[in-house]
């Protein structure tokens, strides 16, 4: 079959297109054949390494895909063959005995369980024309929803979801900023924000990419280029400050985010764009008694609860630009530079 592949980390020159041995299935997955996957910020850092991420090359990345069910395994019974399918690309990990992380699965929330990997990031991921994955990763997709939406919204829309609903425990009538407006995890928190009944003040580089924000609900829109944000923060807010702070840009923003919350006022992480190690500021953290609240991927409950509320046309995703995977170095050009808002999609080349 034709994946995505690199042999070594690096710049976008490591990434090829070409011949991939055939995947085969374990008795617990399905084959999917693959008919859209997206592009998330994690393919940009797996792609140019990460602390401690020893992946076997050639690696195939890709953490988001939807498709046909082609093939299952023999103790596969959630999906049958012919069955449109999306991918959730958390993994609980730890069935492995030898794996220290058996001894302690977390059932109940497989984000938890010590064992917890991204399809993609850690195991070979999804951007080639069949995807072999475990089947009870696979949600069940809707005939009438269209192969870029589910092939793009599983990774950032559950992401936002469980930050904001379950982690943040967002409450109608708050006030929530939410920075970078422009990408995955910022588009489909910004839409969530309104949705539960919130006031949402987004950022973003340009004016084009607020009126986008605009349009997935924002009622405010702060150009962080032109404006210190903070400083406007305070000024729309008449000086009361933000209850929620949605960030996963890091080192670039976190110390005017914490400025932006109100006493007691929340703020809710999920990555780290800019830099992992921001000023800590603990004395604005306990004299304001502020929350820091950590938040990785969903558990698949979480997932499927917002993937219905995608299905049913309450969320959207937006997307920058489709184009086939053998031009995936022009996708992590994208996003790389900043370009666009919303999703970037790919499709297998032998599927336009
Ligand atoms: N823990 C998890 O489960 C999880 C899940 C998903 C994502 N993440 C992490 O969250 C981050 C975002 O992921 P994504 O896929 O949504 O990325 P993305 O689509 O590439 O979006 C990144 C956004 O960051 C903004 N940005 C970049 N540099 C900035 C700066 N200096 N100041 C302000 N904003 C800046 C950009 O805004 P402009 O376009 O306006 O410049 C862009 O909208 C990544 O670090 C990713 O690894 C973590």
């Amino acid at each position: 079959m034709q994946a995505v592949q690199f042999t070594a980390h690096g710049g976008r020159d490591v990434i090829e297109y070409g011949e991939f041995p055939d995947p085969e299935i374990d008795r617990d997955e399905a084959l999917v054949d693959v008919k859209a996957g997206a592009l998330n910020h994690l393919d940009v850092w797996t792609r140019r390494g990460l602390p401690g991420l020893d992946l076997p090359f050639p690696h195939v990345p890709g953490s988001d895909m939807a498709g046909v069910v082609r093939e299952v395994g023999d103790d596969v019974t959630r999906v049958s063959p012919g069955d449109r399918v999306a991918l959730l690309a958390g993994v609980a990990g730890g069935d492995d005995e030898s794996d220290g992380a058996a001894a302690f699965p977390r059932r109940d929330d497989p984000t938890l369980s010590p064992g917890f990997h991204i399809i993609g990031e850690d195991t070979r991921g999804v951007h080639s024309e069949y995807a072999a994955v475990p089947a009870s990763n696979l949600v069940p997709v809707p005939d009438h929803v269209p192969w870029e939406v589910a092939g793009s919204v599983s990774l950032v829309f559950q992401t936002a979801w469980r930050m904001l609903i379950h982690r943040a425990d967002l409450r109608a009538g708050e006030r929530v900023l939410v920075h970078g407006a422009s990408g995955g995890v910022g588009h489909a928190a910004v839409q969530i924000a309104d949705y539960a009944g919130c006031e949402v003040y987004a950022t973003a580089s340009s004016e084009a990419k607020l009126e986008h924000a605009a349009d997935c609900g924002a009622d405010h829109g702060i150009n962080y280029e032109t404006d210190d944000f903070a400083r406007s923060i305070y000024e729309l807010t008449d000086g009361r400050g933000v209850d929620v702070v949605v960030d996963h840009v890091g080192e670039a923003t976190y110390e005017g985010s914490l400025k932006c919350l109100r006493k007691g006022g929340r703020f809710v992480t999920c990555g780290a764009t800019t830099g992992p190690n921001p000023d800590a500021a603990l004395n604005r953290i306990f004299v304001h008694q502020l929350e820091i609240i950590g938040s990785t991927m969903a558990t698949p409950e979480q997932a499927e609860e917002v993937l219905e509320l995608v299905w049913d046309g309450v969320f959207e995703p937006r997307i920058r630009e489709t184009l086939p995977m053998s031009e995936t170095a022009r996708a992590h050009e994208l996003i790389e530079n900043r370009e666009g808002f919303g999703k970037v999609v790919v499709i297998p080349d032998s599927e336009l």
